[in-house]
């Protein structure tokens, strides 16, 4: 057993040696990434003639909207961001190390562009990627999520048809523009056109970008900077449902209510209980609008003119109410016969006259009051009539005026 054992364990421990030795060789790729960094000055900007420009690539695609925040005018983009430049220390012939074409390295050992975003408010709290591929001929290429904080001048007045209008600027913070030339990687059009990573199931839908180069002039230097505007627009499916549907439905059944007879008093219980559901109703979608300092939203006009609305036709109710009840009381021609008068009832109306021959072929006094209160009746179904109709005039009004409000802008 032991002599079998010895030889067997001599031989384990000879392999072990020379796996580790094995291990300890460095493999090509480190070779590589040595013999590329060893010499390497992250400092400099990677040019061999200090009079040329460095290019830098910029490409980008906009993953999501994750939040508009109008209170704050802050707008929460999540981009995936492309950077690519040229750094010809980083060459190799590739034939001298097995046809690697491709290699990572990290971004810490080597000379990046400061780019930054202008109108960013936030740290960047996106993840940090700390490689960069570099292939054979020193081209590098940098890819990283971008979550950008940015201000956004955010105007809300046709919430929930808002369209926002906000813009990214990214600018190499210190170099010149003789020294880092940002470009394009696509063109204009494919950038428009790149819907590729957006998840568009957000509130927010993106309409288009804008993309821009242009140099900017800065105590008598030329920056070169990159801006895209982007323009979204929100899905306002959510907040019709909860705002508006449900505040028309209550102005319809407001609407039924002048079917009841406007003698009745019920008619006034009813528009009130109408007035109240809309004050609750208001009070529970309060928090659902887009607080702002600057402005309100037309939808806040819209709350307000429905509940004037209401308590027009609550007022008509009543007003109906006291032409009937309010003139029996006291014979004595008062404010609102003036008012019948005014309107164009006039005392010597042919319903009147029609009624008193009817009563005067009872002549008893009694008929001729119930006459008298019957012809009063006619009388308010008719105002109520007219001012029913003056009401869906104005509703009219008020409703073509809030549509083309929110369709025009
Ligand atoms: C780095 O520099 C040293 C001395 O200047 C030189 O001996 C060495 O060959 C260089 N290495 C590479 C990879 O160029
Ligand atoms: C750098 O480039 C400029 C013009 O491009 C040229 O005049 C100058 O000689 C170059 N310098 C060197 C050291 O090559
Ligand atoms: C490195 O990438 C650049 C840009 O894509 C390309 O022009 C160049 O041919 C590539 N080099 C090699 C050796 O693949
Ligand atoms: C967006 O705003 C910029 C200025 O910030 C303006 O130049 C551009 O025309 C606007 N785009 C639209 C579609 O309103």
């Amino acid at each position: 057993m032991p002599l079998t054992g010895l030889p067997s364990l001599m031989l384990l421990f000879v392999g072990v040696l020379v796996g580790g030795a094995m291990a300890r060789e460095p493999t090509m790729l480190a070779r590589l990434a040595n013999n590329l960094l060893q010499n390497y000055t992250v400092k400099v900007r990677p040019v061999r003639n200090w009079t040329s420009t460095t290019n830098v690539f910029l490409d980008f695609s906009i993953y999501a909207i994750l939040k508009v925040d109008v209170k704050n005018q802050m707008v929460t983009t999540y981009l995936w961001y492309r950077e690519y430049w040229l750094d010809r220390r980083l060459s190799w012939d590739p034939s001298q190390y097995e046809y690697v074409e491709r290699l990572s390295l990290p971004i810490s050992r080597m000379w990046s562009p400061d780019i930054v975003i202008s109108e960013l408010v936030e740290e960047d709290t996106s993840l940090e990627v700390p490689y960069v591929y570099v292939n054979s001929t020193g081209f590098i290429t940098h890819l990283r999520p971008l979550r950008a904080v940015t201000t956004c001048i955010l105007n809300i007045f046709s919430f929930p048809f808002d369209k926002q209008n906000c813009s990214l600027t990214f600018a190499a913070w210190t170099y010149t523009a003789s020294e880092v030339t940002l470009v394009l990687r696509r063109t204009i059009e494919q950038l428009r056109k790149d819907r590729f990573a957006f998840v568009s199931g957000g509130e927010w839908e993106l309409l288009d970008i804008v993309p821009y180069l242009w140099l900017q002039k800065k105590d008598g230097k030329l920056y070169s900077q990159f801006r895209f505007n982007m323009i979204i627009k929100r899905r306002p499916l959510f907040y019709v449902v909860n705002l508006l549907v449900p505040s028309l439905i209550l102005m319809i059944v407001d609407l039924a209510g002048f079917l009841l007879p406007p003698e009745c008093g019920e008619r006034v219980s009813f528009k009130v209980t109408i007035l109240l559901g809309y004050f609750v109703f208001l009070t529970t979608v309060v928090g659902i609008l887009p607080a702002t300092a600057q402005g309100t939203p037309l939808i806040g006009v819209y709350f307000v003119v429905c509940i004037a609305l209401l308590v027009i036709s609550l007022l008509e109710t009543v007003l109906v109410l006291r032409v009937l009840y309010g003139h029996q009381e006291n014979n004595t021609a008062g404010v609102w016969t003036t008012l019948l008068i005014s309107l164009g009832f006039s005392p010597d109306n042919k319903d009147k006259s029609l009624t008193h021959t009817q009563g005067s072929e009872n002549s008893t006094s009694n008929n001729d009051e119930s006459g008298a209160s019957s012809t009063l009746l006619e009388k308010a179904y008719q105002l109520d009539k007219i001012l029913t109709f003056c009401y869906l005039l104005l509703i009219s009004c008020v409703v073509v005026g809030f549509v083309l409000a929110w369709a025009l802008p």
